[in-house]
């Protein structure tokens, strides 16, 4: 665990009442440094992210509806083709036509980007989005 450095910052009044009504909303367990160390990591991840040769970490979520034609097959197809890429995933049956499935992928960010790109393209995934972290060396 590195060491805590404490510094000073000025923001207008509006901007810190703001910031801290989110550090409520964050709970008792957050307080103004936590939510700032927080917000400072989101950034970090961001702009990691941004990098295409960046090892990152995402979590895609999608939702389809299972009896789409030979939907099922070419979201599995894709996920065998980048099977090194693609460390789990998890499948709920939401309702009587619905799925939902939870993808993780970890490797380069251009190349997690182009196997999302890929499953949202296939006809029938109705929703979704990719959440992008990190191997965790800043965190
Ligand atoms: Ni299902």
């Amino acid at each position: 665990m590195s060491e805590l450095v404490r510094f000073s910052v000025a923001m207008p009044d509006e901007l810190l009442m703001q910031f801290d009504n989110l550090v409520a909303r964050r709970g008792l367990a957050k307080n103004r440094s936590e939510v700032i160390r927080d917000l400072v990591r989101e950034a970090l991840v961001d702009e990691e992210w941004d990098d295409p040769d960046a090892e990152i970490v995402g979590t895609l979520t999608i939702v389809f509806a299972h009896h789409a034609t030979d939907l099922q097959s070419k979201l599995d197809s894709i996920q065998h083709a980048h099977h090194e890429k693609i460390i789990s995933a998890m499948h709920v049956h939401l309702d009587a036509h619905n799925c939902l499935e939870v993808i993780v992928l970890r490797g380069k960010s251009a190349d997690v980007r182009d196997i999302t790109e890929s499953i949202l393209g296939v006809k029938g995934v109705k929703h979704g989005r990719l959440t992008a972290t990190t191997t965790g060396a800043f965190l």
